[in-house]
């Protein structure tokens, strides 16, 4: 009997640990090259957007993948992108039905705005970002219409508005203020991933070299640094959800994160690992506020390891759940549990051995 319940026990705990990974939504999906940074999700056709970040292709790409890792090229309809151009950044803006682009070239950074069709974009405006210095790394935008795009070398904002005029917005002292690692990897890399928190008129942009967080009120670009429960070293993408939890990400880790006081102070919910030799960049939400990332193994590049790599993952994120975390953080309940397990089994065993024997003593008097 015993032997039964235990055999029970051990596959209901490994259908249960299957079970919460067949959940996540893994997409691989095929495109020579690329090696794609930014990531974003259209509403409307369905699919993500994810463009190349390195000149490894003749030409700037920028690529639909489906929820199934169906990946089609997206015809640029534009003489103005220069050849050599990269691109970091990129959102969905769903309201203006366009595609923003932090676009980066040797003469200027650029925010590139496109109208959003099916299997095309057509370029809306090629906005030289002034003064043209550093690199344009990430981009939000707001209701009516104006984009922010981070300087992650100059550490400063600027603000496109919908006709495409730029200007600074934001060189707060405070995006200086913080010491940084001269000798770590990425001590280069300041300002990175920015968030519009839609309604009250505020950005959220994380910092990679220092791991913080800055609010910036998006009228007049003062910032205050928001109070974290632990630095978010190497952050690099982030995205609010629907309900206001913002998820920011770092090569080795995802922070789920929110607040009660409009981001003067954030609470940690919960932090995962994330697959480091894939290298995630950034974090979109996608159909069914469903949160990803995209693997788009870039270091193969900036340690010039390889650079022929085809296939690129986008992967559903998700808050454990409390059970599960429990599970995690008791694992070393489980080895315990089994040893007791098997002892009382054992002394169980022996005690009907004492018996069996005690009854063969007794039949043979
Ligand atoms: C930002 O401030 C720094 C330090 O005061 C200054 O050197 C830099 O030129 C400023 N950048 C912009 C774009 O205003
Ligand atoms: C700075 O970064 C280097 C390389 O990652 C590391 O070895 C060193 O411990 C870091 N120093 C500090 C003060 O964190």
């Amino acid at each position: 009997m015993s032997q039964i319940l235990f055999l029970f026990i051990f596959i209901i705990f490994v259908f249960v640990s299957q079970l919460e990974a067949r959940d996540l939504h893994r997409i691989r999906f095929r495109s020579p090259y690329l090696y794609p940074e930014g990531l974003t999700y259209d509403p409307l056709f369905q699919h993500f957007i994810v463009a190349s970040s390195f000149n490894l292709l003749p030409n700037p790409t920028v690529n639909a993948v489906s929820d199934a890792g169906v990946t089609e090229t997206l015809t640029l309809i534009t003489s103005q992108l220069p050849p050599d151009s990269t691109i970091l950044g990129l959102s969905v803006d769903h309201r203006h039905r366009r595609l923003l682009a932090a676009v980066n070239s040797p003469s200027s950074p650029y925010l590139a705005s496109f109208n959003l069709r099916r299997s095309s974009l057509d370029l809306d405006f090629l906005s030289p970002l002034l003064p043209s210095t550093g690199i344009a790394n990430d981009v939000a935008f707001d209701a009516i219409g104006n984009a922010y795009v981070t300087n992650s070398d100059k550490n400063f904002i600027w603000k496109v508005d919908q006709n495409g005029v730029a200007s600074v917005l934001s060189n707060s002292t405070l995006f200086r203020k913080y010491p940084v690692n001269e000798t770590s990897p990425y001590s280069y890399c300041g300002l990175n991933g920015i968030a519009y928190v839609t309604t009250k008129e505020y950005l959220l942009a994380v910092q990679s070299n220092t791991g913080k967080m800055f609010k910036v009120d998006a009228v007049d670009g003062t910032a205050r640094t928001v109070i974290l429960p632990e630095d978010l070293p190497l952050a690099d993408g982030i995205a609010v959800r629907d309900d206001g939890v913002v998820v920011v990400v770092s090569m080795n880790s995802a922070w789920f994160l929110k607040s009660d006081d409009s981001w003067a102070q954030a609470v940690l919910i919960d932090k995962i690992a994330l697959d480091k030799e894939g290298y995630a960049t950034s974090v979109t939400v996608g159909g069914g506020g469903r949160v990803y990332v995209v693997y788009g193994y870039v270091q193969e590049v900036l340690k010039g390891i390889s650079q022929e790599r085809e296939w690129f993952r986008i992967e559903e994120i998700k808050i454990r759940s409390k059970r599960e975390k429990e599970e995690q953080e008791e694992s070393m309940l489980w080895p315990i549990l089994l040893i007791g397990l098997g002892l009382g089994y054992f002394v169980f065993w022996k005690l009907q051995m004492s018996q069996f024997v005690n009854r063969m003593d007794r039949k043979r008097d």
